[in-house]
């Protein structure tokens, strides 16, 4: 996820572009850049100081020359290609006239580069992105204008873009498209911009458009023209803006936990874009470990805190059923201070949003330390897990500012089942055509979720109703059972009232002697193969007084029985249910809090980062 911004007709560009960058540093912050234009001259700066990289950026633009009426900007959140000075956008062609920059991912970057690099084409950095400037060179070779050039260009792409291009010979527009990553147009009388969100453009632009999927827009100073990847004309909705900033930096949300809770389908379809080739294979870019050294694997150890130790927990399952590997999950903290045995072949996996928890910081050197192979799972490119592990698998959900993980979480889950199934794969444990189908699957998981955001209204009913509550069970069998752990804490952290997560099978073990009138009972009970095991469970709570609230599937009308209060979900296959049933223990557990006054965003004692042991 980057920010992108840019401008043409302004006398005043690069203050434009300095203050728009600054405003989108919440979309990623690795590094930072500006390219400006004008006839016959391309002039770029770029800066990558991790948070500091817009300050930075403004230090190197300290001297630039002025006269310049056209330019980009760009603030980058790495996901091809390590947070370094090199890979920050803008990228140059060969000729240095054409700058672009993008948002997204361009999954054929690989084959395009090649086919560009023995077309005598040199590339200056290591992310997915450049082929766009090269291919864009390409097309003005032939004389075609910066329009169609841009046009030609994206008929060869696949992936997700919002990307903007200039040429010094063509100095006084901008070519804008988008698919899939967001890119909205401003105007003002003699100016217009361009930016990934509102909050760049806010006080310059007095009127705001939306651009669609595979639209194109040449932007000019006396305003716009929008076509459709066949060139035919078309016209962009106008925006109603009356935010404020910081409204505006929420996407309108009232907060970053509903932004971040909305972007959880996208942040699936990123993490598993570009993860397959056309023969099936699955592939990791950034997996810098050998088919042989995974395919010799014996035994999974998996390290995660809090929400990530959650995903961790539903990957095992995966990793046993689908690969028959042996795996199992440990609490970060624990797991330095237990005397672990790491035999040979043992496979430890990091996960961590962060990539700066120092508890999973200290497990994995603990674990190399004993001989283990180290694999990363970040959400943060070059976190300090990711450097210090033998092999990273980013999970790309985008900058996560609000304190509860939510994005984060499905991202992770989707990468380590990705990465289970790749495993299978190499151990031939399933077949190909099973493997085929759950990738398949795996993708289709995005428009559930989204499905189970359309029902927020229900959810909320449901969560109003049960505000006097104070003690909350949330039960759940095989990976019902993480997401159980994963909707109570979501519950805890957020509203400060009392949820514990449970095995529903464990309950009559103990726990059961806690349920009275006044408890309500959370159930996930969205596994048909254990469904009436759970029913069970339930009748169990249910005769003692408790309140039961299940999450159960379309389909699914023998939970009517039991259940006051049901939050319905779509079907998925078993493995992927937590991705989908989380959605509405998210939102319940916001509605909660937000009903009792609670501040979502920074739940009291907590940090985003916890960097002591
Ligand atoms: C809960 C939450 C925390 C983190 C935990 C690990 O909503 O966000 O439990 O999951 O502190 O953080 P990372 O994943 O950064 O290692």
């Amino acid at each position: 996820m980057c920010g992108i911004i840019g401008v043409v007709g302004s006398s005043d560009t690069l203050a434009t572009l300095l203050e728009g960058l600054a405003r989108l540093e919440y979309r990623g912050y690795d590094s930072a850049g500006v390219a400006l234009v004008r006839p016959g001259e391309t002039w770029r700066a770029r800066a990558a100081e991790g948070t500091e990289s817009v300050r930075a950026l403004r230090k190197e633009c300290e001297f630039a020359p002025t006269g310049f009426a056209s330019g980009i900007g760009h603030t980058r959140w790495a996901t091809h290609g390590a947070p370094v000075t090199m890979n920050a956008h803008p990228h140059l062609d060969c000729s240095g006239h054409v700058a672009i920059i993008h948002n997204g991912i361009i999954e054929n970057h690989t084959e395009l580069q090649e086919q560009l690099e023995s077309r005598g084409h040199v590339f200056t950095s290591r992310t997915d992105s450049e082929v766009l400037a090269h291919l864009i060179e390409e097309s003005r070779a032939k004389g075609l204008d910066l329009t169609e050039s841009v046009r030609q260009s994206l008929l060869v792409v696949r992936g997700a873009f919002a990307v903007a291009a200039m040429d010094a010979n063509e100095a006084d527009v901008i070519v804008a498209a988008r698919r899939v990553s967001p890119l909205i147009i401003g105007t003002a009388p003699g100016v217009t911009y361009l930016a990934s969100d509102v909050p760049a453009i806010l006080d310059r632009a007095t009127s705001f458009y939306a651009v669609n999927d595979d639209e194109i827009v040449r932007l000019a100073p006396e305003g716009f023209r929008a076509i459709d990847l066949d060139g035919a004309p078309v016209r962009l909705h106008q925006l109603t803006i009356d935010w404020d900033l910081e409204t505006a930096q929420k996407a309108g949300h009232d907060d970053f936990m509903t932004k971040e809770i909305n972007e959880q389908p996208d942040a699936i379809r990123s993490t598993l874009l570009d993860r397959r080739r056309r023969d099936g294979t699955i592939t990791f870019d950034e997996l810098r470990i050998s088919d042989e050294e995974l395919r010799d694997v014996q035994r999974v150890v998996i390290v995660a805190a809090g929400t990530s130790n959650h995903a961790a927990q539903i990957a095992k399952y995966a990793i046993e059923r689908w690969a028959r590997l042996s795996a199992e999950v440990d609490i970060s903290s624990e797991y330095r201070y237990r005397d672990p045995v790491v035999e040979i072949g043992t496979l430890v996996i990091g996960v961590s949003q962060s990539g700066e928890t120092i508890d999973t910081i200290q497990a994995i050197r603990e674990a190399r330390r004993r001989g283990a192979r180290v694999v990363a799972v970040s959400n943060i490119v070059d976190s300090s897990l990711a450097r210090e592990s033998d092999a990273v698998i980013y999970t790309r959900a985008g900058l996560e500012v609000s304190v509860a993980s939510t994005k984060a979480f499905v991202a992770q889950v989707a990468a380590l089942e990705l990465l289970a199934l790749r495993l299978a794969q190499l151990r031939e444990t399933i077949p190909a055509s099973d493997i085929d189908a759950l990738f398949q699957g795996l993708n289709a998981v995005a428009d559930q979720v989204t499905t189970a955001l359309e029902r927020r209204a229900s959810v909320e009913d449901v969560a109003k109703q049960l505000l006097g509550a104070r003690d909350f069970f949330f039960l759940g069998r095989h990976v019902g059972f993480p997401t159980a752990l994963e909707g109570a804490l979501k519950l805890k952290e957020l509203s400060y009232l009392h949820a514990e997560g449970y095995p529903a099978g464990e309950l009559k073990h103990g726990p059961l002697a806690l349920i009275e009138p006044g408890v309500i009972v959370v159930a996930v009970a969205t596994d048909p193969a254990l469904h009436e095991k759970m029913l069970s469970n339930l009748a169990e709570v249910k005769a003692r007084g408790a309140t039961v609230v299940v999450v159960a599937t379309d389909d699914d009308e023998s939970i009517d029985a039991l259940a006051d209060y049901v939050l319905r979900v779509p079907a998925t296959e078993p493995l992927f249910t937590p991705m989908v049933d989380i959605v509405p223990l998210q939102l319940f557990a916001y509605t909660m809090a937000r009903g009792l006054g609670r501040n979502v965003d920074r739940p009291r004692n907590l940090a985003k980062t916890v960097t002591v042991e």
